[in-house]
């Protein structure tokens, strides 16, 4: 493999701990990250004033700098074609073109692939109008899902108990031209988020992580990004994981075929563990953040290598190497995240904390380190056990001086109870 000059797209904790690791490459030449963060710049040549979602922009930076691979963080810049623009100038690229990324940006378009292809995922129903939907939800019943088509980034699914939630949720969708709507059949049981590695037809397993979407401990209060996640996952056994792979990884990737698609990127399953089986809940056509953090803490091999075989094939002669034991990656808001976050405050005491930091909404003010997002920071520790890896995470947000923050205490907590004491 030649030395690579890479352009990582994305600033936030997902990308900080896939800049990590990449600078930890031998193969790596150099490191630029568009925008990138504080975090970043110690491993990367920042280039705020690029447009990611710019896709003409990207590419021409990136023939001009002589990149040879472009590693997207972000879903925005895929749905943008910044990967097609990138192809069209000859630049590798480690994310699924537009076509491709359509998996995560149109629900619809994800449901029609699984009705095609066989996947199982929950039934569902799609309306560019109020009547009929609010007609097929009363005749659904509750409990009953109800979401925006396209990206709304976290914000656009209600899980609703009533039918008058539903109905509301419908009503304020459709008020605020979030159409057309997805109405689907509520799943119970638990989630994981499951990573693969692709190049057409080609897909390896990472390992599966499980998120918490909500605010609250307890898995209570609105949805989030993402407060916190933990890895490997046990709930999902590899009996389970080798299922995912055939009746949902490789019909989705063979259907893209179909249609004359290739998908080469990291394919993100949310998965619902139902009694019946797996579920799909929905595709992504990245890592997951907070997933990739903990993720990271526990990948051994190359991750430059991997991105590199994601886009330009060899993915099958590749075999991944993991840490052993458990990593945890704790979410630190801001105060008042996620409606209305604070900034401003100043943070400190990161680097002798005693785990690892990846900053997310950080900025230099003055020399100063300060808050300038949602999610802050992501404290990342991996061990022998979830338990010991929980302790070292919360042991050192305490050493950690930022005077907005709100963290969650129980990440984790489902497989925490498997673990045994
Ligand atoms: P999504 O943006 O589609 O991942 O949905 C956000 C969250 O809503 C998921 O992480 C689940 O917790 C929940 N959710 C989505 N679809 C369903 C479903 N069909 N049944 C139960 N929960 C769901
Ligand atoms: N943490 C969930 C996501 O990145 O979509």
């Amino acid at each position: 493999m030649q030395p690579l000059r890479v352009l990582l797209l994305g600033g936030g904790g997902r990308e900080h701990a896939i800049a990590w690791r990449l600078a930890q490459s031998p193969h790596l030449a150099r490191l630029f990250a568009a925008p990138g963060n504080p975090g970043i710049a110690a491993h990367a040549t920042l280039v705020p004033e690029l447009d990611i979602l710019d896709p003409d922009a990207v590419a021409r930076w990136a023939q001009a700098q002589g990149i040879d691979l472009v590693v997207p963080g972000p879903e925005a810049p895929l749905v943008a074609g910044v990967a097609d623009a990138v192809t069209a100038r000859g630049i590798a690229v480690a994310g699924p073109s537009r076509a491709a990324a359509r998996l995560e940006a149109s629900k619809a378009f994800t449901k029609e692939l699984c009705a095609e292809a066989g996947i199982p995922t929950a039934r569902w129903a799609r309306f560019d109008a109020l009547a009929p939907a609010l007609a097929y939800v009363r005749a659904q019943g509750a409990p009953i899902v109800v979401k925006a088509d396209g990206l709304a980034a976290g914000k656009g699914v209600t899980v609703a108990a009533t039918l008058a939630e539903a109905e509301a949720a419908l009503a304020r969708l459709v008020a605020q031209g979030l159409t057309p709507v997805v109405v689907e059949e509520c799943l119970a049981g638990e989630e994981a988020s499951f990573f693969v590695a692709a190049h057409g037809t080609t897909a390896v397993p990472l390992l599966a992580a499980q998120d918490h979407k909500r605010l609250g401990e307890g898995d209570t209060g609105p949805n989030t990004g993402g407060m916190g996640a933990v890895a490997p996952v046990t709930a999902l056994t590899p009996e389970t994981a080798r299922r995912v792979m055939e009746c949902i990884v490789r019909p989705t990737l063979q259907a893209l075929a179909a249609r004359g698609v290739e998908y080469r990127g990291i394919l993100f399953a949310g998965l619902m563990l139902t009694e019946d089986g797996p579920r799909l809940l929905e595709w992504n056509v990245r890592l997951g953040d907070p997933e990739a953090q903990a993720l990271m803490m526990l990948l051994e091999s190359d991750l430059l290598e991997l991105l590199w075989a994601v886009a330009t094939g060899g993915l099958e002669r590749m075999s991944l190497g993991w840490a052993p034991g458990r990593a945890i990656a704790v979410t630190v808001a801001a105060r008042g995240y996620p409606a209305a976050p604070a900034t401003g405050a100043e943070i400190g005491g990161l680097a002798d904390c005693g785990a690892t930091v990846f900053h997310a909404g950080t900025s230099l003010n003055a020399g100063r380190l300060v808050a300038a997002g949602g999610r802050v920071l992501t404290v990342a520790a991996r061990a022998g056990t979830l338990r010991e890896a929980a302790a070292q995470a919360y042991a050192a947000i305490e050493r950690i001086s930022f005077a907005d923050a709100v963290f969650r205490r129980d990440i984790g907590w489902r497989e925490l109870a498997r673990e045994a004491p």
